[in-house]
């Protein structure tokens, strides 16, 4: 006599695997250091990090003995005036540079703004042409035609994959994002940095999508400049300030076009001729906005004992469970993804191709899976390895797939009548 055995189903399985696969991550534990809850699945630290639990007590701190009791005496002997410097070398080994080379301060936008500008200066003779990742993050675009306007230098966008032979002999420099904000692409840091330099041209590379997902290696790989947020991976809070890489080779020739009185030499000598600082500190401009940038070196004690390789496996990992999820639960005529298959093309995200991507975003954070939307039609789901786990991919593939089965194809794309509120149309 022959028992009949159950095939399991296709959630059995995946819920199976999610288990083995968050039994087994080395960065499980790391979760219980952030502000999360279990009823929803955040999948939006690519646009606002979460919460680490320490955080609040120690802008407390800040605020009510530093700031409250200290008062001025904090600048100093609270180290408030170095804390550009002190936490850009706390964000250094994250993005491969060493002690001396990110200054903290700032937006994304402005140190694009820095470094296009004090590249074209840094430029040889002749060289009269910036070209600027296609599908670049708009801001890094409208910056990078202004400033090539106030240079004198021809802006040409070029998309990542053509950007190796693309720069020549009157190539100033490149401004290239290391990850695509949209598909969650991640260009080729190495070759594409070498063959600028080959042909004697600068590269600035736009790190926001891959500081702190994956290993990035600015110093290892002659980066010449580059500019990052701190609000995504690194989790340093709602507009904590941004940073600026001056590679070990630039730094005596860097010219900043914002050159304020925190990136003089001798800045309380009050002087009315401008005289550099050395290093980094030539990126700083005016009075750093000390609670936010607390708030961050708190932040990134998150990081202390992570190896970037045992991140960037789980980051892939994570990702390729997704995806995997995703084929089980959506039927594929209603979502593709936009997403590289090979891992070294692929950041930290997924992004789905869904032609009512607005309603279903809504839909999905009503059911608490929290993505966002890239209009007309992307859905994007960050995967921050320190917080987020396999069962919660799982999740929210398993809702994708509910959702999907109540916002009808070819039905309104648009968030209905009855969905209120933004529909995951938030910061990139
Ligand atoms: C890739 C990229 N570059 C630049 C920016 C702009 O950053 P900020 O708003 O800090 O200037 C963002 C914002 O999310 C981004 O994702």
């Amino acid at each position: 006599m022959s028992e009949t055995r159950e095939v399991p189903s296709a959630s059995e399985v995946l819920l199976k695997r999610a288990a083995e696969l968050d039994a087994a991550d080395e960065l499980a534990a790391r979760r219980e250091l952030f502000a999360l809850d279990d009823d929803s699945v955040y999948l939006d630290g690519n646009s606002l990090g979460a919460l680490p639990r320490h955080v609040p007590a120690l802008v407390q701190d800040v605020v009510a003995r530093q700031w409250g009791e200290l008062r001025i005496r904090s600048w100093t002997e609270g180290g408030w005036w170095t804390a550009p410097e002190r936490i850009g070398d706390r964000i250094a080994p994250l993005v491969g540079a060493g002690p001396g080379r990110i200054v903290v301060g700032d937006s994304t936008s402005v140190n694009v703004f820095k470094a296009v500008v004090a590249a074209a200066r840094l430029a040889g003779e002749g060289r009269d042409e910036l070209l600027v990742d296609a599908l670049t993050f708009p801001s890094d675009g409208y910056i990078a035609e202004s400033a090539a306007r106030m240079t004198g230098l021809r802006l040409v966008p070029v998309s990542p994959a053509d950007l190796r032979g693309a720069a020549g002999p009157r190539t100033a420099a490149a401004l290239v994002n290391h990850v695509d904000f949209r598909t969650g692409r991640l260009h080729d840091l190495p070759g594409i940095t070498a063959a600028l330099h080959d042909a004697g041209a600068l590269a600035i590379w736009d790190v926001c999508h891959s500081a702190g997902a994956l290993p990035v290696g600015l110093d290892e790989h002659g980066v010449d400049l580059a500019v990052g947020c701190t609000y995504k991976y690194l989790n340093g809070g709602p507009g904590s300030p941004a940073f600026l890489y001056v590679s070990e080779c630039h730094q005596a020739a860097f010219d900043s076009p914002l050159p304020g009185w925190t990136s003089h030499a001798d800045p309380f000598g009050m002087t009315p001729e401008y005289a550099a600082a050395d290093g980094a500190t030539r990126g700083r401009v005016g009075t750093p906005d000390i609670l936010s940038m607390l708030a961050l070196e708190a932040a990134l004690d998150v990081w202390e004992g992570v190896s970037l390789e045992v991140l960037r496996a789980k980051s892939l990992a994570l990702t390729d469970f997704f995806l995997r999820c995703v084929e089980a639960y959506a039927p594929a005529d209603r979502v593709s993804s936009l997403t590289p298959v090979p891992h070294a093309e692929r950041g930290s995200q997924v992004a789905l191709r869904c032609a009512e991507a607005p309603a279903v975003m809504a839909e999905l954070i009503t059911r608490g899976v929290i993505g966002d939307l890239r209009r007309p039609d992307v859905l994007r789901f960050g995967f921050t390895p320190l917080y987020v786990g396999f069962r919660d991919a799982e999740r929210a593939a398993r809702v994708l797939g509910e959702v999907l089965a109540k916002v009808p194809a070819g039905g309104p794309a648009d968030v209905s009548a009855d969905v209120p509120g933004p529909a995951g149309d938030i910061l990139a």
